[in-house]
């Protein structure tokens, strides 16, 4: 286990190293009660965390904000282009430097992948991608492996299927670039052809030993797999909505498919229609849990870049 975290910045989840990984996840745990028992530390008092949210988010932008005052932090931020002076004409650039100067952090999610690449070229205080486009999503690829470890004590070992979206699902883009550090996963893929994973993402699978399969039927996996780790379509990076609506409701997961196996249902959420109302009550749900455990990953997060960047 590293003593130091590496990075300043948290951009794409390619630029960590297992041990990286395993320094959030290891923080998170030991924030963890702080965080399940509604708790206040005083690790980041006086510190201000900036939300510059272009595109829309309940979890991410909720939880970074719980995280930031559970360790009695402030927060101050946008949830729109439109409620900001965007709208008005005002760059990128020219709102990052604003925010830099009132913030200790910055978290952005943006429409257009390179967005937080571009704002942490230019400015001092720590940059973390909130998810840019159909890019990246590496806050929520350490929750996701945090709630894997928890639940199932390993990630080395597992096989796990990615299901729905792969296309333009960016959370699934980070996790599988993630998954290639552990040992001996194997990742089924699983989609519509019009849906795969992009080559960019295959060929950064290639580059490692990780095995990997592109299926198209849960039914053919679901017997073989310690996780399934549900996406929504995202309708709204279609151009065309009749593409859309011809895929929608391809995958859903219900109780009947599930009884019996030996395996946990995952999902970055939001969900539409992929994931069974019946789901919900049974032992197979973690997306619940998966989503409140942003609160100590995203803890560990900003206790370690703040304090080891002091402005
Ligand atoms: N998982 C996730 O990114 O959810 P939000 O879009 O609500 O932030």
């Amino acid at each position: 286990m590293i003593k130091i975290f590496r990075l300043k910045n948290i951009i794409s989840i390619k630029d960590f190293e297992r041990e990286d990984i395993e320094y959030i996840l290891d923080e998170a745990s030991k924030l963890e009660d702080i965080a399940q028992s509604r708790d206040i530390s005083e690790e980041l008092k006086g510190k201000i965390l900036g939300l510059m949210f272009f595109e829309p988010s309940t979890r991410t932008r909720i939880s970074f904000e719980t995280a930031m005052k559970r360790l009695s932090g402030g927060c101050i931020g946008f949830t729109s282009s439109g409620s900001s002076s965007v709208s008005k004409g005002e760059s990128i650039a020219d709102t990052a430097k604003m925010f830099e100067g009132y913030s200790d952090a910055l978290v952005i999610r943006h429409e257009l992948e390179g967005v937080s690449k571009f704002i942490s070229d230019i400015v001092d205080v720590p940059v973390i991608n909130a998810g840019d486009g159909a890019g990246q999503h590496p806050t929520q690829t350490l929750l996701d492996l945090y709630t894997i470890k928890k639940e199932i004590g390993q990630i080395d070992g597992l096989k796990i299927a990615l299901i729905g979206d792969l296309k333009f699902g960016r959370t699934v883009h980070s996790l599988s670039n993630a998954l290639c550090l552990f040992d001996n996963v194997k990742i089924y893929l699983v989609s519509p052809p019009e849906l795969r994973m992009p080559q960019e993402v295959l060929h950064d699978l290639d580059k490692t030993s990780i095995e990997y399969e592109e299926v198209d039927n849960i039914e053919d996996i679901i017997d073989d797999v310690n996780v399934l780790y549900v996406t929504r379509i995202q309708k709204e990076r279609f151009a065309d909505i009749n593409d859309y609506l011809q895929i929608k409701g391809a995958y859903i997961i219900n109780r009947k498919m599930l009884e019996g196996k030996d395996l946990i249902v995952m999902h970055p959420l939001p969900r539409i229609d992929e994931i069974d109302g019946d789901v919900d009550d049974t032992k197979y749900n973690k997306y619940f849990t998966q989503a409140a455990n942003a609160v100590p990953v995203r803890m560990a997060i900003l206790k370690t870049l703040i304090k080891n960047n002091p402005k």
